[in-house]
């Protein structure tokens, strides 16, 4: 239905008395935002109200179960009657044109929608995985990953991101640790923050901005046993000191969204959690942008015991400060009735809705409702080769040598050698698991990176590329096969090159949301076609391709070189090849422990020391395993480089109260240019609350040519020395520091200070 020429020239009426957008000053300030807020609630009907809080699927990429009796129809219904405020995965320049026509042509106030996406590490350009961006230590290079994908998201109609998502997690079992930063509050808060600057720039109104979305808040990297979708139950100071820092760094970074946990916390669901949503974050944080649920969370809240219907979780829900339904249909089915039965205050309706508003007048959607509709941006801004060169630059970065024994590595011109693993050849699972708007088969893979960067195409076509894990990407995928017809030919060829390059690991949909696993080790026959090859070459180096830590125990200890490569998005192929060639010199740390046996999981480096750290007088009676050690296989912030680094004359001044000094020099020791990530870690000898026998306060990534030295200074203030205590009130108690700068969590050289 088209407009007719009295509803157009009373929309721009209407327009001229809210948004009168011809000279609208987008450095306005907030109160000239609050008055159009004001002005348009004052024209909403509760109907209009509850509209702007439903969110709907399109009918393509479903990232969730399938609606309960959601259908197409009754959803175009609800578009027409001013029933929906905001739509996700609906995508592209045309469909978002489409549904943002009826929404502000066809409505009787014409509110344009925000449309959501799930633009988590790139929208069609992927860049690598978050977890392996982590291990980049590279924080302008992870805001310009976001910023590209915001570009390509915002061209394609998309102007709210579900990212980042800035889970604290360290427990390999659960398949979304590829989607955050890993196991550190502190590393974690400064990635949230610069995921949020690149994805929402210095103007939400340009339009290669888009709304962030600060998720799962909160707790859900805690999920019990590491099974997705698990209780969460963790004590406070876990809550204060390890969870809520990166959401209150998104915050203070300007996020404007929050996107809340399917988990309970400590019985509640966080999708009614009051103490959460009220008391934390629009509280003492004073958020003042929207909480948008997830998908069908207010609705499960029955399925958690919690409420008694969809009724009363609706009424929980909006209560507790959840704005907006992502596909439950409780709040378009129940939270009208529930304001007139005064169940519901409207006064939450009205804050709901301001709150939604607001970011929608501050993405320029009232401006212009079609600003993120240009064909041409959507056809020269996607895809660019410039976002190419972004996305190798940092898969480089994210690259982590775990191990080089006899310098197996780099592969030099003359050695002959072998690519083995179906990997090798996998030209979508590079891209992860969170790639919808990916096209499939279009990451570059190991083998084509090689042909790119040694210019030998005949050499290892020749060579055997084994097919020992099926992938195929029908969701979900099977994970095991048992197909060993291609070992002979492969041990054969094995024996008679000089090096065997073996990419092994997880293809895009073993890790990631409903990707938990039990088992962490190489999927499939790999580990046994790894010992078999073995057996024939011990020249192996192993390009492990995978989206979380994986128990490597026996490569630990047999394999001479160890190439981390995780997920590394569109250009994995020419990263990996760049660094097997030694044309990138590797210099990526690991953002999260790997464990020796999954045992020993959750294991972490900023564990506390329990009262019986130590065997005493050779008893057993200290915290330990039986038959296991209590330290990871490879510990955080652990990588190596192809030259190696000295770390001397570390010297701590305090200053003050709450400021203290740290100085030390860095030399490259060996033959080659690289880059080093100092790491700074103190422990608070004896505190009021336990705190962990390290903890990261400080980092530099430090480019050093060969045999070049360099005086590295840090200042630790009351944010580094202080932590939270049980009521959460963040303090600096004096007393004995330890300190520690150096290479991993595990290594580098002590000193000491204490505060008085
Ligand atoms: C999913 C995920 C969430 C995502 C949302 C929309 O279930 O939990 O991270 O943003 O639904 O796709």
């Amino acid at each position: 239905m088209r407009w007719t020429t009295i509803s157009f020239l009373l929309f721009l009426m209407a327009c001229k008395t809210y948004t009168n957008t011809s000279n609208v000053n987008r450095e306005q300030p907030m109160s000239t935002i609050d008055k159009k807020i004001d002005a348009l609630l004052a024209k909403m009907t509760l109907t209009e109200k509850v509209g702007q809080m439903i969110q709907y699927n399109g009918f393509y990429d479903a990232t969730g179960p399938q609606p309960r009796g959601g259908d197409a129809a009754r959803k175009y219904e609800h578009l027409r009657s001013g029933k929906v405020g905001s739509m996700l995965n609906v995508r592209g320049v045309d469909q978002v044109r489409a549904v943002q026509e009826i929404a502000v042509e066809e409505t009787r106030l014409g509110i344009p929608l925000i449309i959501g996406f799930d633009v988590i590490h790139g929208y069609e350009t992927q860049s690598p995985i978050p977890l392996a961006e982590a291990a980049s230590w590279d924080l302008d290079a992870i805001e310009n990953s976001a910023k590209v994908a915001a570009a390509e998201a915002a061209a394609a109609g998309i102007n709210w991101t579900f990212a980042p998502m800035v889970d604290i997690t360290r427990d390999a079992r659960w398949g979304r640790v590829m989607e955050g930063a890993g196991e550190d509050p502190y590393y974690g808060s400064l990635v949230a923050a610069a995921r949020v600057k690149g994805f929402q720039g210095d103007d939400l109104a340009q339009p290669n901005t888009i709304a962030a979305c600060a998720k799962h808040f909160a707790g859900y990297g805690w999920s019990e046993s590491g099974r997705e979708y698990n209780t969460v139950d963790v004590g406070t100071s876990t809550l204060y000191n390890m969870i809520l820092p990166p959401f209150k760094a998104a915050k203070d970074a300007g996020v404007k969204t929050f996107m809340n946990s399917f988990n309970d916390l400590n019985g509640i669901p966080a999708t009614g959690d009051e103490f959460l949503l009220r008391d934390i974050l629009k509280g003492a944080w004073k958020f003042d942008g929207f909480v948008v649920s997830d998908w069908d969370s207010i609705g499960e809240m029955y399925e958690h015991g919690y409420a008694a219907n969809d009724a009363e979780a609706a009424m929980f829900a909006a209560n507790a400060g959840c704005d907006m339904d992502m596909e439950s249909y409780t709040y378009v089915e129940h939270l009208e009735n529930l304001v007139n039965e005064g169940k519901v205050n409207e006064a939450h309706i009205d804050e709901a809705v301001r709150r939604i508003l607001r970011v929608k007048f501050e993405l320029g959607l009232f401006d212009d409702p079609y600003k993120y509709c240009s064909k041409e941006r959507e056809q020269t801004i996607i895809g660019h080769e410039s976002h190419h060169e972004a996305v190798l630059d940092l898969a480089k970065k994210s690259i982590v040598l775990l191990k080089n024994e006899r310098s197996l590595l780099p592969l030099k011109d003359n050695d002959s050698y072998l690519v083995i693993g179906q990997l090798a050849e996998d030209k979508t699972s590079p891209l992860g698991s969170w790639r919808l708007a990916a096209k499939d088969n279009t990451a570059v893979s190991v083998l084509e990176g090689i042909e790119n960067v040694s210019g030998k195409p005949a050499l290892f076509k020749k060579g055997v590329q084994l097919t020992t894990d099926k992938a195929t990407f029908v969701y979900p995928v099977p994970i095991n096969t048992t197909d060993r017809k291609d070992f002979a030919e492969a041990i054969k060829a094995a024996k008679n090159v000089d090096k065997v390059v073996m990419v092994l690991g997880e293809h895009g949909f073993q890790s990631g949301e409903s990707r938990s696993r039990t088992r962490i080790g190489l999927p499939g026959l790999q580990q046994e076609l790894l010992e078999e090859i073995y057996k024939v070459n011990k020249n192996i180096i192993l390009v492990l391709m995978n989206g979380r830590p994986l128990t490597i125990d026996w490569a630990a200890e047999h394999v001479p070189s160890i190439l981390e490569t995780w997920h590394l998005g569109s250009q994995s192929g020419n990263a990996i090849a760049e660094v097997l060639f030694g044309k990138y010199n590797p210099s990526g740390k690991l953002p999260m422990s790997f464990p020796r046996h999954v045992g020993q999981v959750p294991i972490y480096y900023n564990q506390k020391r329990t009262g019986r750290p130590d065997q005493k007088d050779g008893n057993v009676f200290f915290s330990h395993y039986s038959d296991e050690e209590n330290t990871a296989l490879y510990p955080f912030g652990h990588g190596l480089s192809y030259t190696w680094f000295e770390y001397r004359n570390l010297r701590v001044e305090v200053l003050g109260k709450t400021e203290v000094k740290v100085t030390v020099d860095l030399q490259n020791m060996g033959g080659l240019d690289g880059e080093e990530v100092a790491q700074l870690y103190i422990r608070d000898v004896a505190a009021s609350v336990i705190r962990p026998k390290k903890e990261l306060k400080g980092f530099q990534k430090v480019f050093l040519k060969a045999g070049e030295a360099k005086k590295l200074e840090f200042t630790l203030t009351e944010n580094e020395l202080g932590f939270f205590d049980n009521r959460g009130n963040f303090k600096v108690e004096p007393g004995e520091f330890h300190l520690k700068v150096g290479g991993s969590s595990e290594n580098g050289i002590w000193s000491g200070f204490h505060l008085d």
